[in-house]
């Protein structure tokens, strides 16, 4: 297959992630990592120092393709993601957003309070993430594959009910049940908010992208089918209908036993493992020749020797005769040590996974 992009032809057997996310196996995996982009960094703290807030860096697209950029040069990983956020999305939608140090993010006014219709949205708020993704595009090495983001409507609506980070996610919980018509309404306004930002960051030109579901373990099984695989199902239609051929990661973590069902019914052409999930359990459950990525503990990289070793080799060795991409279960923690980062690379690349 081959992919066209302003007049430059890649074919998509040069780039190994995008290749195994099309269904094909290969050796060794590539290799990305969610939230590369970011603290552990010194190159990453210094620009953000100089800009002063991480709104600021990422609305600014020089300096965020630049971010996106940082960790490709430092590590050569397969895959570069976008630098931007899951919030971008309220804030599209017409919630004011910020960051308290040391905290985290903010969102006004919050959906437990005012309804969703009371918003005025702003979708030029995504404007400068285009331009990020087009800038990046230019620069980056043929083997690499850009992936481009959203959050999934439930992990995304937690915040926007919340107006911040919350507690087992009760607040949205809370109104999910007391009144399912108002929530609904904020999840629809996710769902079509998102196909649109997806789909402009694919003409922008990423070429893959995944959905964050960073808060869908706090369902019940009714719940997460509603909340969860429902509206997923429905971005993914509504992507497939404007760009058939973009694979689509799905990562819903927490959600242990409800992934087989949700690798069927979501449509997603790939999925992404979180650390809890047994990695042999999941081959065994999950649809044949689909591919899967993850699920290294975060904490397994912090660790480094010994423990890093053992834990990527039983990973490698689950997932020997799966398409596979490798990455963490979660984002890689502000206080890794970039050599063990380095270490893994090395793992993945050199060794043999029965070695
Ligand atoms: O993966 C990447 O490197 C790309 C960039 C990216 C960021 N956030 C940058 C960021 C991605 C993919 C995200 C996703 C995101 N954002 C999620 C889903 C994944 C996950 O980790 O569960 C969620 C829940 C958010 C919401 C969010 N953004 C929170 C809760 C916070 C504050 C806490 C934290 O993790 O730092 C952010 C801020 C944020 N987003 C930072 C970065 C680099 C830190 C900003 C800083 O202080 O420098």
């Amino acid at each position: 297959m081959e992919h066209a992009l302003s007049g430059e032809v890649v074919k998509a057997s040069q780039k190994s992630l995008l290749a195994v996310l099309e269904g094909e196996r290969r050796d060794p995996p590539p290799i990305w990592m969610m939230r590369q982009a970011g603290r552990y960094l010194p190159e990453y703290r210094a620009l953000r120092s100089e800009k002063g807030g991480f709104l600021a860096l990422a609305q600014d697209s020089a300096m965020a393709a630049e971010i996106t950029l940082q960790p490709i040069r430092r590590f050569g990983f397969d895959g570069a993601i976008l630098f931007s956020d899951i919030l971008m999305i309220p804030y599209a939608l017409g919630q004011d957003l910020w960051f308290e140090t040391g905290e985290g993010p903010r969102l006004a006014p919050p959906l437990a309070t005012d309804a969703i219709a009371s918003l005025d949205p702003q979708p030029e708020r995504l404007e400068p993430v285009y331009e990020t993704v087009r800038r990046v595009r230019a620069e980056l090495p043929a083997h690499v594959t850009f992936l481009g983001f959203a959050g999934s409507p439930w992990t995304v609506a937690t915040y926007m009910v919340a107006g911040q980070g919350s507690r087992e996610q009760g607040e949205a919980r809370r109104l999910a049940y007391r009144d399912p018509a108002a929530f609904s309404m904020i999840i629809d306004a996710i769902v079509t908010a998102t196909i649109d930002y997806l789909a402009g960051q694919i003409e922008a030109g990423t070429e893959a992208v995944q959905l964050f579901d960073s808060w869908s373990g706090s369902l019940s099984p009714v719940q997460f089918e509603q909340w969860v695989i429902a509206p997923t199902a429905r971005i993914v239609a509504g992507l497939r209908a404007r760009h058939p051929r973009i694979p689509i990661i799905g990562f819903p973590k927490g959600a242990g036993g409800k992934l087989p069902a949700y690798a069927r019914e979501t449509g997603v052409d790939a999925i992404g493992l979180d650390e809890t999930v047994d990695p042999f359990w999941a081959d065994a459950v999950l649809p044949e020749g689909m591919p899967v990525q993850g699920n290294l503990d975060p904490l397994a990289l912090i660790a480094g020797g010994d423990a890093l070793a053992q834990a990527t080799k039983h990973i490698l060795g689950a997932f020997a005769s799966r398409p596979h991409v490798f990455n963490l279960g979660h984002g890689i923690l502000p206080d890794t040590d970039i050599a063990h980062v380095e270490q893994l690379l090395d793992l993945v690349r050199n060794q043999q996974p029965r070695d």
